[in-house]
């Protein structure tokens, strides 16, 4: 059996996000199939933390184009051009971005008119190759510090230790 998805809202961030390093890790010991990574990673931190939309956009066309990937929450958009939106900066930066009050953001993309803030984090493979954005916005405003930046780069590069298959050979 799988195991459930603790509530860590409550909990120091840093300790949070080693329980969900240890879950990920456990849960995707196996794997190599970078869309069961991808939508287990989602639905941890989804529930875990109560957010609005909690997902990744892939890259489609290298330095050009993100499409939706795996996620949770209401619809996000389909395609996301390199530097459009909060997406498409951290994917053409390769740099983690963190909007602490969406409404400030030149050019954010509104999917869902209750978040208020959000952090983009590069997801790199084993090459240092870009593979895709995690995306995750909240209804709370300044949802996202330190401590989330950290946790999540650490579990990103989760990512990048195998080559993964996207498709059966
Ligand atoms: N907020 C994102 C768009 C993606 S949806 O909100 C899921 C952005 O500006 O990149």
């Amino acid at each position: 059996m799988e195991p459930v998805i603790p509530d860590l809202r409550s909990v120091p961030r840093d300790d949070a996000y080693a329980q969900l390093l240890s879950i990920q890790q456990l849960v995707l010991a196996d794997s190599d199939d970078i869309i069961a990574g991808m939508a287990t990673t989602s639905a941890l931190l989804h529930h875990a933390f109560g957010y609005l939309w909690t997902g990744f956009y892939r890259v489609v066309e290298p330095g050009a184009m993100l499409r939706v990937g795996p996620y949770q929450g209401s619809l996000g958009c389909q395609d996301i051009a390199f530097g459009r939106g909060v997406c498409g900066t951290a994917a053409a930066d390769r740099r983690t971005v963190v909007v602490p009050d969406v409404h400030t953001f030149p050019g954010h993309i509104a999917c869902d008119a209750r978040s208020r803030s959000e952090i983009v984090v590069p997801v790199f493979d084993s090459t240092g190759a870009l593979i895709a954005v995690l995306d995750i916005d909240s209804a709370e405003p300044n949802a996202f510090g330190d401590a989330d930046q950290r946790g999540l780069e650490q579990l990103m590069a989760w990512f990048g230790r195998t080559t993964y298959v996207l498709s059966p050979a």
